[in-house]
């Protein structure tokens, strides 16, 4: 199974993509996680665009839809989801009714550098991609004091969020294969 991996920051040293990095070491066997690198080329949503949509959207819509999960790695600004992923979102939801994230099976994850690891991001974007259509699966898991978790080459020294990385992951690809209207890739 191959699922797309969404991090939500643009940062070269990302502590989310480092997370979205070691998900790909901690797959388990039968699951293929890819990095998604698209969200720095999106323009603002804006609707006037949507009879004539930019090329980055169409590459977005095409390879969001010919995922079969996504998994999202999302930084915490200001309490929220980062505005660039948040317009990710907003162009993935759109046609209404016929976006990319309906019925996607998705699940979150997030890192920052705060206690809270994020968590106030995750559960809203998870509200976000359930409003948007998307079947959210599993809890969040927060990494908190991320610079504490990584090494300087972003590889993660925690063996315990290691493997809540590995259960996660097993639920978002079971719940994908159960999915009520599956289309294998
Ligand atoms: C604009 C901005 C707002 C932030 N707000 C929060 C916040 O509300 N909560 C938090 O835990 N960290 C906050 N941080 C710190 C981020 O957690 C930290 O920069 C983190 O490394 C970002 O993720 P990244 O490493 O994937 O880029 C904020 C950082 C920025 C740049």
């Amino acid at each position: 199974m191959r699922i797309l991996a969404v991090s939500g920051s643009l940062r070269e040293s990302s502590f989310n993509t480092s997370l979205l990095r070691a998900a790909v070491e901690a797959a388990p066997e039968g699951v293929e996680l890819e990095l998604w690198e698209g969200l720095g080329d999106l323009p603002l949503y804006d609707e006037d665009l949507e009879s004539d949509v930019p090329e980055s959207v169409q590459r977005l819509r095409e390879e969001w839809a010919s995922a079969e999960a996504i998994v999202f790695s999302t930084p915490e600004y200001n309490g929220s989801v980062p505005g660039g992923l948040k317009n990710a979102v907003d162009w993935a939801s759109r046609p209404a009714l016929q976006g990319v994230l309906r019925n996607k099976t998705v699940a979150v994850v997030g890192a920052s550098t705060g206690q809270f690891g994020a968590l106030w991001a995750q559960q809203d974007l998870k509200r976000i991609l359930g409003i948007a259509g998307a079947r959210v699966v599993g809890t969040e898991i927060p990494v908190s004091r991320a610079h504490e978790r990584f090494d300087a080459e972003g590889r993660l020294l925690d063996g315990e969020v290691f493997e809540e990385l590995r259960l996660h992951l097993t639920t978002l690809a079971s719940e994908a294969v159960a999915a009520p209207d599956r289309v294998a890739a």
